[in-house]
């Protein structure tokens, strides 16, 4: 098959299985067909792993877990920052397949492969960093000094990561750099469109070296394989990016291992009156729109004080009428969503306000899975668009009388990802940053997860546990106590 490092499909015909010798053909065997957004025709298959397969692919992880647990950490780290050179040399072709299978323009596909290997940099050393603790028993009453706990950290064992589509390499390598680091063996599920993305950085980490029973990526479509997966007994921990429907499904499959579960979001962008108002235009415009809306920390909603509703608004409209439109070869920052399906539901979700009453502030514009950005102001409590999670293009203004207000109307909502709040006082915006219960809140700048040293966490709906790389380190790994008595 393919003659350099990264395998991006030809056509239609052209089946993939990544195997320990490297690329095969399919032979026998379920294909899965893999949809291009743009073209919305089979770009190429990829092998649908079996039960069967799936059970010798964790039994194979185990035999590697033996030595890879007992892998000197300089040497996984070692290992792991010879991955991120890999991902580093062939970023130009894993933007192109990024730009394939995904329709991420190609100024994001490289910020999002660049942003992995920096990732799996920084958690290399800072896995080098993780140390333990010596506790004393006198601390403890009626205890002596002769009794001694020397706590450090341990693998899990067998990881299950499950990336979602919209950034099938970095949301991959967030799960996967952290689970090697702590000495875990990993089996990677791709997203069904990411699975090319998936099985080259596999690829990618056994051309660096790191063994082919360290990490195994099972290709396949989630509902047929990922209950067996999910719930299979051989799985120590799960660590998955996706929906809040497909994280709460997988919450009740799973017996009795950890979870890191970071799932949808509505993130608000409240404005107040004194706020720097080109700024928050900036800031909610890109982030509502980038990657067409198809992120879950996009601003999803605007919550702005009435005096300063129009001017904002006006100006919003503006921005987003200039933004390209297109394919991602041009760089577009709106391009076609991942499905017709996800487009349907958008378009759906748009008219249904309109139809309500909301005022459209952009054309109304739709060509197969390309939706044009839409701004819908005057948007109501009562509109669909107010609480759920479109995935696409599309940002509703809703006006609010003052701060208050905005602080009920973010915390409404079923999600808890992150919140935004844009005004001049910064002694009030700490205030209502208490009040806000999201894992995190930006004062002056748009809802985003990283620096991805930093902690990304979601309450309710939105996830449970935190990422980022040492949280990362930290839920990958478990406490251990060695007591010695003297
Ligand atoms: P999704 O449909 O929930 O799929 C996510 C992953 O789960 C895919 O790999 C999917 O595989 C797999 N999957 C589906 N059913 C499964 C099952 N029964 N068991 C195990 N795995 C299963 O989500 P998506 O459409 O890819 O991504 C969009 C959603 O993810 C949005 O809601 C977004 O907000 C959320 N998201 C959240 C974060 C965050 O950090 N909080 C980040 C990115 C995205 P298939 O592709 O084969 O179905
Ligand atoms: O889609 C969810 C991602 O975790 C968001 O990451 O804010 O860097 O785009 P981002």
């Amino acid at each position: 098959m393919s003659e350099t490092s990264v395998f991006i499909p030809s056509g239609p015909n052209d089946c993939a299985k990544l195997g320990p010798t490297g690329w095969t053909s399919c032979q026998d065997g379920a294909e899965v067909a893999i949809y291009g957004p743009v073209s919305g025709q089979v770009i190429g298959k990829v092998h649908a792993y079996t039960t069967h397969e799936v059970d010798e692919a964790i039994e194979k992880l185990e035999q590697g877990y033996q030595t890879w647990k007992r892998t000197l950490l300089v040497d996984r780290a070692r290992l792991l920052h010879q991955w991120a050179d890999k991902l580093q040399e062939n970023a130009p072709q894993l933007a192109n397949l990024l730009m394939l299978e995904i329709a991420k323009n190609r100024r994001d596909s490289l910020d999002e492969i660049q942003r992995s290997a920096d990732f799996i940099h920084y958690t290399a050393e800072e896995g080098l960093r993780l140390t333990g603790e010596t506790l004393f028993g006198d601390a403890f009453p009626g205890q002596t000094r002769e009794k001694v706990s020397m706590v450090g950290r341990v693998p899990l064992g067998v990881v299950l990561a499950i990336p979602p589509f919209n950034y099938p390499v970095n949301l991959a390598v967030t799960k996967i750099a952290p689970a090697l680091m702590g000495g875990n063996v990993v089996i990677l599920k791709p997203p069904t469109q990411g699975a090319f993305a998936g099985m080259n950085i596999t690829n990618l980490a056994y051309e660096a070296g790191i063994p082919d029973n360290v990490i195994i990526a099972v290709t396949g479509v989630g509902r047929v394989i990922g209950d067996y997966l999910v719930a299979h007994p051989k799985v120590n921990m799960i660590n998955f990016t996706g929906s809040t429907q497909t994280g709460q499904h997988i919450a009740q499959k799973a017996i009795m291992v950890p979870l890191l579960l970071e799932l949808g979001g509505k993130d608000a962008a409240i404005v107040l009156p004194d706020a720097d108002i080109d700024r928050a235009r900036d800031n909610i415009v890109s982030g509502a729109f980038s990657f067409s809306g198809q992120r879950c920390t996009a601003v999803k909603r605007v919550l702005v004080v009435k005096d300063i509703a129009d001017q904002l608004s006006a100006k919003v409209a503006e921005k987003v009428m200039a933004l390209t439109v297109g394919n991602p070869e041009d760089d577009c920052v709106v391009t076609p969503l991942i499905s017709t399906q996800a487009a349907d539901f958008v378009w759906d979700m748009i008219n249904e306000a309109i139809s309500q009453g909301a005022v459209s502030l952009t054309p109304l514009r739709r060509e197969g899975n390309l939706v044009y950005p839409v701004v819908l102001d005057y948007v109501t409590r009562d509109m669909r668009v107010a609480w759920e999670e479109p995935f696409g293009p599309v940002l509703p203004i809703i006006r609010i009388d003052g701060a208050e207000e905005g602080v009920a109307l973010a915390n409404a909502s079923e999600y808890g990802l992150q919140a935004a709040i844009f005004t001049q006082d910064v002694s009030r915006a700490f205030m209502l940053a208490e009040e806000l219960d999201v894992g995190t809140v930006q004062i002056n700048g748009k809802t985003s997860r990283g620096p991805d040293h930093f902690p990304f966490v979601g309450t309710k709906a939105s996830g449970m546990g935190a990422q980022g790389v040492r949280y990362s380190l930290l839920a990958m790994t478990r406490l251990k106590s060695t007591v010695l008595n003297i």
